[in-house]
Parts: C-alpha cells; sequence; structure tokens
C-alpha cells in the first residue's frame, strides 16, 4: 500500500492506474476508521479496480466552537486497518498542501445546504463541498463511495457531480451500526459510558418512526413529534433538530408519499451525533 503526500504523488500513482487499464474507486475520509469506513473500502473493493483512501481532517468544515483541534486521529492505526481491507493507497495531505497560502475558493450547493444540519452548522457543508470537489479533481476517481450516515452530504456531493458535470459515479453505502443499534461514528469516543448506553434511544426513536409507516402512518408532523419526545425523554439528550423531509430536496413534507428521510442531531455531552432512515410509504 502507498502512502502519498502530495497533490503530485497521487496525480502520478492515478496515471499510473489508468495506464494500467485499472478504474479508480476513491473513499474521502476524515480518518479515525470504524467499521463504517472499512465497509466503504470493502465495497470500493469488492467493485474491481484500484482503491484510494484519503485522510485529511479538513479545517473549512469546522466551526469556531466545534472540533477540530480534538477530532480524532490515528495514523498507524488507520494505515494497518486500510491495509487489511485491501486499500491500494492512501493520501494523507498536510492542511498547507490542500490550502497553500493565497488559497480563496470555497463552492456551495445552495438549497440542499441550507436545512437540517446548516442551520447549526454554518459553513459546515461549504467547507465539505470544496474539500470533496478538490480531492476529486486531485484523485480523478471513476467512483466515489459515501456513508449514507451522512445523508445530507450524500445529497450535497450528488448535486455537486450532477452540477459541475464530473464524470463520476457517487456510491451511496448503507450506515454500519453497533450490535445496540448505535450508528458508528468517529465522535462516539467522545461518548461516556453513560452517554454510550443512552445514545441508543436514536435508532430506538427511528425505529419506532419505520414502524409507524410500515403500519400506515403517513403524518409528517406526527411521526416528527413521536420521535422527538422519545428522545426528549431520556435525560442526557439535548435535541438539534429532528425532522421529516423529502429526501431528494430534504424539504419538509406534510405526509409520506414519496422516499421521506427522518433525519435527527443530538448532543451527549461533547458529542453531536446525527443519525437517519429513509422511509417510503
Ligand atoms: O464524511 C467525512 O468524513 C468528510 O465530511 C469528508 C467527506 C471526508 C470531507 O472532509
Amino acid at each position: 500500500m502507498e502512502i502519498l503526500r502530495t497533490v503530485s504523488e497521487v496525480r502520478e500513482w492515478a496515471r499510473r492506474q489508468r495506464t494500467a487499464g485499472r478504474a479508480i474507486h476513491f473513499v474521502p475520509t476524515m480518518g479515525y476508521f470504524h467499521e463504517g469506513h472499512l465497509s466503504l473500502m470493502r465495497r470500493a473493493n469488492a467493485d474491481g479496480g484500484a482503491v484510494i483512501v484519503s485522510i485529511f481532517v479538513n479545517p473549512l468544515q469546522f466551526g469556531a466552537n466545534e472540533d477540530l483541534d480534538r477530532y480524532p486521529r490515528d495514523f498507524e492505526r488507520d494505515r494497518l486497518m486500510a491495509e487489511s481491507v485491501g486499500v491500494d493507497a492512501i493520501f494523507y495531505p498536510e492542511v498547507s498542501e490542500m490550502y497553500p497560502p493565497g488559497y480563496q475558493t470555497e463552492v456551495r450547493v445552495k438549497e440542499l445546504s441550507k436545512p437540517l444540519c446548516g442551520r447549526s452548522r454554518l459553513g459546515h457543508f461549504e467547507g465539505v463541498a470544496t474539500v470533496v470537489l478538490k480531492l476529486f479533481n486531485i484523485v480523478t476517481p471513476d467512483r466515489a463511495y459515501f456513508g449514507m450516515k451522512d445523508y445530507q452530504q450524500l445529497r450535497i456531493i450528488e448535486q455537486l457531480v450532477q452540477d459541475m458535470n464530473l464524470p463520476i459515479e457517487i456510491v451511496p453505502c448503507p450506515i454500519v451500526r453497533e450490535p445496540d443499534g448505535l450508528a458508528m461514528s468517529s465522535r462516539n469516543v467522545y461518548l461516556t459510558p453513560e452517554e454510550r448506553a443512552a445514545a441508543t434511544v436514536l435508532y430506538r426513536s427511528l425505529q419506532w418512526a419505520q414502524a409507524q409507516v410500515e403500519s400506515g402512518e403517513r403524518n409528517a408532523l406526527k411521526l416528527r413529534e413521536g420521535v422527538y419526545e422519545r428522545l426528549a425523554a431520556e435525560p442526557l439528550a439535548r435535541i438539534d433538530y429532528v425532522e421529516v423531509v423529502d429526501a431528494e430536496t430534504l424539504q419538509p413534507v406534510e405526509r409520506v408519499v414519496r422516499p421521506t428521510l427522518i433525519a435527527l442531531a443530538v448532543f451527549f455531552g461533547k458529542a453531536r451525533l446525527i443519525d437517519n432512515c429513509v422511509v417510503c410509504p
């Protein structure tokens, strides 16, 4: 497995893959791998071609009061984990390689960035869209793999690829959960044992909503209130939002008549956790 530190090293690596007739499959990450990341890498590998993973904690997508400085990092552990699932190369740039002095450009996917996490994390999705567009231009992948836990991010990147005419197939991958249902996230390490136990309320609330839809409930307000009540009953949970929105536009819906996203963000102590499910009538 090759470790690439610079843009020119990645370009040279990509050129070699193309010369060898291999497609390039890309998994962008911020590192501190868990099973969710590994599932993306396994999928990228199973689809054939050369697999490249980026590890870059992107300062542009963190707000002033967010966790940039304490975001968990362990390159050596990540390297071994990536190697164990057959990754061919890791792009591990310095901040100065991605944003050299004089850097100015930002990208904004206007409407999809406004609702849900966009309300409480100002500038976050501009940071994500900017770094992902840069990474796509550097790596020139044929396919890129994104987890559905960050559903809004996935929709923004799909829109970015469409609007910018990028010849890249975005492959959405299912949420990977702990045995008790908690969605895997690098930020789960912030949870105390009490908060970790309490956080199972997220998936239980979503499961309740899913069961409601399956038994015929179509009223979005009732679903939203039901999820909210279940979360609010957990003393360690501080709710940021619960929303029931169209799965494509992310705009609020009154009734569940098309694929609909039930999304939530909840603080447990220092950790802000997100989770979601897509329900279909
Ligand atoms: O999902 C993430 O880990 C990040 O937002 C991404 C897509 C790697 C961009 O920094």
